[in-house]
């Protein structure tokens, strides 16, 4: 085996229809270089460059490439060679066609070729607005849905490549048939759109734009050119309808429609090579039929998922299916009511001919469907189609607790299904937007689950085309913002366009791409500079719009959107933390300049912070659980401890439980471990009861919920207004799992400086990791057996690793296995005591049966029907007036407590 190893271009293995310029490429080697990057065209050296270990995580070459030309990347060194081919992309110049009639819902286009002399290589560019597929001789082209993908079009259009070598034939009439459907270019799209209003955001004529170049094995005969021209035809297709939201329409009864010439239609699109990673089918679920109360035959695919239902069974002439979708069943029967406007559904109308049936042009979130039309399910004849954009997974989890396993599980679940082309909200209901702030808070986590670079590279570039076409400088809530439907993000939610470049710079290193998005970050560090002296130039910003710690739990009601803590201090911490990340860009892109400017500006918003917020002697001056988060996350306090004493009653007085939104969720873990309270960021992710991450598990979540109480304790939905099943905003927790728990953080960019310190508890035995990052794979594997930890590492070549052991003891190492033990704290294997929170206590099985019958009347009192005494200790307890029972009980108890080794 080479010791070079995932030799990628943009993090692709052996791509097509690559950019001629701004490509990245990167690998993984055990050895230490320097490596000798060679690029040949045709055999012909191009370019060759000297790649130092540190540089091999992202290096380029000398831009622009040839288009349409195969390269070859030779990386070696003295004992090691490894290779990559690729292709570059052709200029995309066809004219567009369009059908000569307006109003032809969902045609196809068509056209028959001959090919007459054996063919070496064939290759199809092609785009199309809104939605295309395309077929040879009735075979699918490629394995990708949803194409061109999710942008928005008017600021640039991707064109795919495929390769189409097999499906051609040698002198027979070679069929090509591009279907057409509405997807988000036409069809309904955007929040509050009825169907009538819906649609038509980027345009409405359906548009194609195609090269078909095919190259015979005989070198002195020229290529075959096929283009998008007048010479193809359009029909009818069969399908009925079709949108994102409403499902897809078909009836193969309808009759062959006839064909119609097309018209070359003059555009401007802005034609750029697709990134690379489209959408495709990544996984087969297969159901369980399940009948329910009302007698419906409904599919469980025993998953929350995303993609689409696919029928292998018969239909007669004119039997209707009709497939509708649900997350949960409600009194054991079908529903979909928080899918709000969106209809998610399937309908097929047979002809009586054997085929495979599945939609085109729309996909659904789901875990249950509906199935009418067919007299007797037979669930093997369904399966359902999971697909994603095709990032590669990193990352391995497992621990000896089930809860937390399922919850990394679910979380991935989430990624998956929210990972199409753009980061969703969601996929299920009539949103499905690439909501800033979800995205930003989920980044790490998305981070350490899969390879999303190219993924965000993507979304990057589609916050800046809002920035620059429609929000002078600010970012939107939601991305594409559909032509500035959305509003402007506001705190947190605008803060995506600095939170998201500078960690994908830290996550894979590259600094051309974050050097590229500076600009991004810059416009949007302006726009807070200028609102700031809109409002007087305090260094705060105090008006204009945030969604605020949106859905936290210490809001005026359950349902309440906006949460409980003060929106001026959320605005003013983020103002805070985008010129802080502006600045850090500045100084690491050697923009000196800026970075003073910048440095200066990020301490005189913390000054200005502190004087508003926290008294002189250091009293915090609010008190919820997600200002505390910021305060100490963001290291803005004038006294830390006090801050940490407050927010440990604060979190005493919500009973131990989790209250925060959108805004403290992501960071609260992350903050407790920080700042020495690793007990309660453990009690607080083990919280089995509302509100809390395995509450939802308990009550079946097979993905991460959009609300603490998404499913209410009996199992009835909470409201159907906002309230998915599929949010993956929340699933954030796991950038907490993976870095403190399991203990691996990247400490600086493309991981090549870590830090591993796990931070351990009673609560959980042991863990085994795996993440393979772009500087090479780490493994962790720790346990706690008795008064022992035992930690083994895995450390990539080129990393320094420092390792902080629970007993703090410290090692600084370079690549390698490396073994380590030591004693652990009483704390973890005996952490009873009567000074343990009454919670804790009642939540083990023994220490409750000590405590009840040691200390039966306080006891009885803590189990009682005041709350209150279940956050205190015994210890406290027996300091009360009520305490009744023997004091020498007091002490025995502890003793007995002491002894328990949960
Ligand atoms: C979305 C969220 C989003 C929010 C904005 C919702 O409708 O589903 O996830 O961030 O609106 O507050």
């Amino acid at each position: 085996m080479s010791n070079i190893n995932n030799l990628k271009v943009n993090h692709l293995k052996n791509p097509l229809g690559i950019d001629i310029k701004g490509n990245i490429f990167s690998f993984v080697t055990n050895e230490k270089g320097p490596f000798k990057a060679s690029l040949f065209s045709q055999d012909k050296l191009i370019q060759s460059r000297e790649v130092k270990l540190e540089e091999s995580k992202a290096f380029s070459f000398k831009d622009p490439l040839e288009y349409n030309t195969n390269y070859k990347l030779v990386v070696d060194s003295s004992s090691s060679k490894a290779e990559l081919n690729f292709e570059t992309c052709i200029k995309l110049s066809s004219p567009f066609i369009k059908p000569k009639t307006k109003g032809i819902f969902s045609p196809i286009f068509f056209k028959n070729i001959k090919i007459d002399k054996e063919i070496k290589k064939a290759r199809l560019y092609i785009t199309g607005l809104g939605l295309y597929q395309a077929f040879i001789n009735g075979k699918k082209v490629g394995n990708a849905y949803l194409t061109p993908g999710y942008n928005d079009y008017d600021y640039y259009l991707r064109y795919q490549t495929y390769d189409v070598t097999e499906l051609l034939k040698l002198n027979e009439e070679n069929k090509i048939e591009i279907h057409m459907g509405d997807g988000w270019y036409k069809g309904r799209i955007g929040i509050n759109k009825p169907i009538e209003k819906g649609g038509n955001v980027f345009g409405d004529e359906y548009k194609l734009c195609l090269n078909l170049s095919v190259y015979y094995k005989d070198e002195k005969e020229k290529i075959l050119t096929i283009e998008s021209d007048q010479s193809w035809k359009v029909k009818k297709s069969k399908e009925v309808f079709n949108n994102i939201y409403d499902g897809e329409e078909i009836d193969y009864t309808l009759p062959d429609s006839s064909e119609e010439d097309v018209v070359i239609t003059e555009e401007k699109y802005n034609l750029i090579p697709d990134y690379g990673a489209l959408m495709v089918e990544k996984k087969i679920l297969k159901p369980e039929l399940y009948i329910s109360p009302k007698g419906e035959q409904i599919l469980d695919f025993k998953q929350n998922m995303v993609g689409f239902i696919r029928y292998k069974g018969d239909l007669k002439k004119d039997q209707e299916l009709v497939i509708t979708h649900g997350e949960v069943l409600q009194q054991k029967n079908f529903y979909n009511a928080n899918y709000r406007t969106a209809k998610a559904i399937l309908k097929y109308k047979g002809d009586g001919e054997k085929r495979i049936y599945e939609p085109k042009f729309t996909y659904f979130g789901f875990r249950y469907a509906l199935i009418t039309g067919l007299e007797k399910v037979d669930p093997k004849d369904f399966e359902g189609v999971v697909i994603y954009t095709d990032l590669e997974k990193t990352l391995k989890f497992k621990s000896d607790n089930q809860n937390i396993n399922k919850l990394v599980k679910n979380c991935k679940w989430g990624q998956r299904g929210n990972f199409l082309d753009v980061p969703t909200d969601c996929p299920q209901r009539d949103e499905r937007l690439g909501w800033t702030a979800d995205t930003q808070v989920f980044v790490n986590t998305a981070c350490y689950n899969m390879d999303t670079y190219i993924f965000y590279k993507k979304y990057l570039n589609d916050l800046r085309g809002d920035q620059t076409m429609y929000f002078n400088g600010d970012i939107p809530m939601y991305s594409p913002s559909l032509k500035k439907e959305a509003g402007e993000g506001g705190a947190v939610w605008a803060d995506a366009g600095c939170i998201i470049p500078w960690n994908i710079y830290l996550n894979y290193g590259d600094k051309n791409l974050l050097e590229s998005n500076y600009i991004l970050m810059k416009d949007y560090a302006e726009t807070l500079i200028k609102r700031d002296i809109e409002q007087g130039n305090k260094k705060l910003i105090f008006e204009g719009f945030t969604f605020g710690d949106w859905v936290a739990q210490d809001g005026v009601c359950p349902q309440s959107l906006f949460g409980g803590t003060d929106p001026k201090f959320i605005k003013c911490v983020y103002y805070y933390r985008s010129i802080e990340l502006t600045s850090l860009a500045a100084k690491e892109l050697g923009k000196n300049e800026d970075f003073e400017k910048y440095d200066k500006l990020k301490k005189e918003i913390y000054n200005a912070i502190l004087d508003e917020y926290f008294s002189p002697t250091g009293k915090f001056c609010l008190d919820t659980q997600t200002a505390y988060v910021l305060s100490l996350h963001y290291k803005i306090y004038r006294n830390k401890e006090r801050v940490i004493q407050d927010f440990k009653e604060r979190i005493k007085k919500d009973f131990y439980r989790i209250k925060t939104g959108f805004t403290g969720t992501p960071l609260i873990l992350l903050c407790l471990f920080d700042n020495g309270m690793d007990d309660y960021a453990y009690r607080i992710l083990f919280n089995e009861k509302f509100p809390g991450w395995i509450y939802c598990i308990k009550l079946g979540a097979t993905t991460i919920w959009e609300r603490w109480n998404s499913l209410l304790e009996d199992g009835t939905i909470s409201g159907i207004n906002m309230n998915s099943f599929n949010h993956y905003a929340y699933g954030s927790v796991c950038e907490t799992i993976y870095s403190r728990i399991v203990g691996l953080r990247n400490l600086s960019p493309g991981w090549k400086k870590v830090l591993i310190k796990p931070q351990i508890n009673y609560r959980l035995k042991n863990v085994n990791f795996s993440f393979e990052s772009i500087s090479g794979k780490f493994e962790i594997n720790w346990k706690c057996e008795n008064e022992k930890f035992k930690l083994n590492v895995v450390i990539p070549n080129g990393v320094e690793a420092e390792i902080i052991l629970p007993n703090n003891k410290n090692y600084v190492v370079a690549e390698g296995k490396y073994d380590y033990e030591c004693e652990v704290e009483k704390s973890i294997y005996a952490p009873f005591s009567i000074e343990t929170p009454i919670i804790d206590i009642l939540n083990n099985e023994n220490a409750s049966k000590i405590f009840k019958e040691l200390l039966p009347n306080s006891y009885s009192l803590a189990t009682g029907e005041n709350d209150e005494f279940k956050i205190e200790n015994i210890k406290h307890l027996s300091n009360l007036i009520m305490f009744v029972d023997p004091k020498e009980n007091v002490k025995k108890c502890d003793e007995e407590l002491s002894k328990i080794r949960p």
